[in-house]
């Protein structure tokens, strides 16, 4: 239809992105192959029994133990390498011009995998992308909320170099929603401000699962900028004043939010919501290979369930530009 080649030629950025998300059942064996990685018991066979496994979550933790599970197969700087390599060639088809793409340190140096082969193996990616796609990006490191604090401040010490040469821009936290309220990061964050690099950026997941108290200790303990799902802001209209007085942006995850049941369907995602409070938003990804659409498939489900107009995916895409993290220059390119 005219309104899908509209959405896959609008300018797309992408704000969250998992890249061990992006693992797709195929080259998870391949490297299980190359590597000599054994997975445990029970784990899927075959591409085919994987993918079926993956149309079947219950919620975040049953996804979450599968995706720390898949990445012990990324042992080598070339393992990170083509990981993000297929990423950003696939959304780059897709119309995406601009990625700020998370990774989860703590999900490979707990496994013993040198911090180096981390970074270099993704930066190799997406300095390639910047050359031969014209892609801009940025690299934003994640804390794992169910891992102990004394575990992530060390490991905000052990990539301050990385911060400083200017190979990760910002800090974000993920994984376990429920039971870990974003206040028992605030020394993590504290430590960010007075050591890393002015101008990083600080974001969270926070009510994705959790409801609204979840994004307000987020903005209140961790002074965030932004808001890796948020979806559950919209129950609390003090929240959502906020939000937009703030400016600040909220990264949606439609399918994602689908397949860990958050929602039952896509319909229930709080668009029209955020568009009358001016909430600004962004439509995204999170973890594509898990849940069964990149970046454009994430925008046509949001189309399918709203038909909105093109009007209301200007408003989008302008908010997803201007909320980026790129320099001026960059985003007059792309509005
Ligand atoms: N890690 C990867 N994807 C995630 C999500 N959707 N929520 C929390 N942690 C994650
Ligand atoms: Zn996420």
């Amino acid at each position: 239809s005219t309104m899908e080649s509209f959405l896959r030629e609008l300018p797309k950025c992408e704000h969250h992105v998992h890249l061990e998300g992006t693992l797709e059942p195929e080259l998870l064996f391949k490297l299980a192959s190359r590597n000599n990685v054994k997975l445990p018991k029970g784990y899927p066979k075959t591409v085919e029994e994987l993918s079926y496994r993956y149309e079947h979550f219950k919620d975040l933790q049953d996804f979450l133990d599968l995706y720390y599970v898949g990445m012990s197969v990324l042992q080598k700087e070339q393992d990170f390498e083509d990981l993000a390599w297929e990423y950003l060639n696939r959304a780059h088809s897709e119309g995406l011009e601009h990625v700020e793409c998370f990774f989860d340190p703590q999900g490979h140096t707990e496994r013993g995998i040198g911090m180096d082969v981390v970074i270099h193996g993704f930066r190799n990616a997406l300095t390639r992308a910047e050359k031969e796609l014209g892609i801009s990006t940025k690299l934003i490191m994640c804390l794992l909320k169910h891992l102990p604090v004394a575990n992530s401040l060390q490991t905000m010490k052990d990539f301050k170099p990385y911060y400083q040469k200017g190979w990760i821009h910002g800090l974000g936290l993920d994984s376990t929603e429920i039971g870990n309220l974003p206040e028992k990061f605030t020394e993590c964050y504290k430590y960010g401000r007075e050591n890393y690099p002015e101008g990083s950026l600080y974001t969270s997941h926070a009510g994705e699962e959790g409801g609204p108290e979840y994004v307000e200790q987020a903005l209140k303990y961790l002074k965030v900028s932004r808001i890796d799902h948020g979806i559950h802001s919209v129950e609390d209209p003090v929240i959502m004043k906020t939000l937009a007085e703030r400016d600040i942006l909220l990264t949606v995850c439609p399918l994602s939010n689908k397949r860990l049941q958050v929602v039952d369907d896509v319909s229930e995602e709080p668009i029209r919501e955020l568009l009358e409070s001016g909430v600004p938003f962004s439509i995204n990804s999170d973890d594509p290979a898990y849940f069964g659409g990149y970046i454009l498939d994430n925008y046509l489900a949001v189309q399918n369930a709203f038909n909105l107009s093109v009007e209301n995916w200007i408003t989008i895409a302008r908010n997803s530009v201007r909320c980026s993290v790129i320099d001026d220059s960059r985003k007059k390119d792309l509005y």
